[in-house]
């Protein structure tokens, strides 16, 4: 029997070498970003996820600035120039693949929201079936586009759909792109998502025998189908259940759309695991937020990638958590309030047009509606240390370093300024207003 990680263990190539046109950007397209993560980043984590041992990322145009934006990272990086079409850019990983046998999975820069439960499911139907070349496919509405899937009309034979795939039948015999097909061929739903498990190198040396095509003058993956059957070699099929994962994003409305479908798939996951979102529709939480239990995020609010909330705190509405807050258990953020870089200590309250960054807050600590830290000298960032039970008053300003002990009160209003430390059951108050002369002459 093979352990799983045997299994699991495969090659994931990426093609990342198109050009993004149509996203009419100065940025390459795959590191426009969904939820805080750039397109090809949720490719990469897909497939890590889903146990692949190498990933290797096939680039062209813009390839500096997309290696730039991975530093550092695991990733082996191939450059196909000048695009030739998916076979070619399947074929130039050969370079660094070789002829080590294996697994492979070939994926899309710009098809961001992969499921890695997809890719482990196709791996295992290319296992079962014994396949050379396994074909995930999708049936839907709107088919323009994308190439077809062409079947024979007999009983599946190593194809067989998974359980609520949807009615196909037969054997994949081909894959038509859309401008070869004819009128009847179009018309056919179910569609080559362009995501296929095959094995190395017996891929290498089917592609060597692809033609170009005529029409493009390019060498089109979607032909190995037909060469690997007529060796007699097995190509089956995954008939996906959820055709959203395949859309790619080839313009800003498409991305609007793909962080959507991310942002859903991310609250299902938070209410999945006992935390309460009054509206999904209005909630911005990215990827990589941890939310405790009983917790509640009220509408209109921004929570950002890192932020960590305990349980049963209170977020929102209107509320906007940036990188490296944590909010302990039982803590409340909300109307208009951002915090950034700082600790909510538990039980503690910032209900009301706040600003906390870089901010140490102990537990239960009150703080007045229209409080400020003023962290930034237009130099620095600063310190603002509050201590557990402090009070304090609404439009109080610590300009920053500044800090306040347990127990200690500032009044409405308070100016603590830079470098002052209220001392523990200290009351701060000051800059009152005084009642000055009114002009005469208003114009
Ligand atoms: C391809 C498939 C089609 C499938 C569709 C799914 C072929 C011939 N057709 O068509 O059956 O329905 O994807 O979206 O494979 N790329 C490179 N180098 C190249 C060519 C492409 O890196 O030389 C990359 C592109 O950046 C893109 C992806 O591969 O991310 C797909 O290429 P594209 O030209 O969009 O193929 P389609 O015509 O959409
Ligand atoms: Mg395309």
């Amino acid at each position: 029997m093979t352990a799983p990680e045997q299994r699991s263990a495969f090659t994931a190539v990426i093609l990342a070498a198109g050009k993004g046109t149509r996203m009419k950007s100065e940025r390459p397209k795959v590191l426009h970003k969904i939820c805080s993560k750039s397109l090809l980043e949720l490719v990469i984590r897909a497939a890590r996820e889903a146990g692949a041992r190498r990933i290797v990322v096939v680039v062209g145009h813009e390839r500096e600035r997309i290696r730039k934006a991975f530093e550092g990272e695991d990733l082996i990086w191939v450059v196909q120039e000048p695009q030739l079409g998916t076979g070619h850019a399947l074929a130039v990983t050969r370079e660094v693949i070789g002829d080590e046998a294996g697994r492979l999975v070939l994926l899309y820069g710009d098809v961001p929201l992969i499921r890695a439960s997809t890719l482990s499911a196709l791996l295992e139907q290319h296992e079962t079936c014994g396949s050379r070349m396994t074909v995930v496919t999708a049936r839907v509405e709107d088919p323009t586009g994308y190439g077809r899937i062409l079947r024979d009309g007999g009983a599946p034979r190593g194809s067989a759909p998974r359980q609520g795939a949807g009615g196909v039948e037969g054997d994949l015999i081909g894959i038509r792109e859309e401008a070869d097909a004819s009128e009847l061929e179009r018309g056919i739903d179910e569609i080559n998502t362009g995501i296929y498990a095959f094995e190395t190198p017996d891929i290498f040396g089917v592609i060597e025998r692809i033609p170009e095509n005529e029409k493009k003058g390019e060498v089109y993956l979607t032909d190995a189908v037909a060469l690997i059957r007529a060796d007699g070699g097995v190509v089956s099929t995954l008939v996906a259940d959820d055709p959203g994962e395949f859309q790619g994003v080839n313009s800003r409305s498409d991305l609007a759309r793909a962080g959507g479908v991310l942002r859903g798939r991310i609250a299902e996951a938070h209410m999945e695991a006992g935390v309460t979102i009054v509206d999904p529709s209005t909630t911005y939480i990215d990827l990589d937020v941890e939310i405790g239990r009983d917790t509640t995020i009220h509408p209109c609010t921004v929570i950002g990638s890192g932020v960590r909330i305990g349980e049963r705190c209170s977020v929102g509405p209107f509320t906007h958590l940036r990188v490296n807050t944590t909010m302990l258990d039982r803590s409340e953020v909300g109307n208009f309030t951002e915090v950034k870089n700082s600790t909510i200590g538990e039980g503690s309250k910032a209900k009301h047009l706040t600003y906390l960054g870089d901010a140490k807050l102990g537990s239960k600590v009150n703080i007045g509606a229209g409080t400020i830290t003023a962290n930034y000298d237009g130099v620095n960032k600063s310190l603002t240390s509050i201590g557990d039970g402090a009070f304090v008053g609404s439009g109080t300003i610590f300009v920053a370093p500044s800090s306040i002990e347990a127990n200690g009160v500032t009044g409405a209003g308070a100016v603590v300024t830079r470098g002052t430390e209220v001392k523990s059951g200290e009351v701060f108050a000051g800059v009152p207003a005084k009642s000055i002369e009114a002009k005469k002459s208003r114009s």
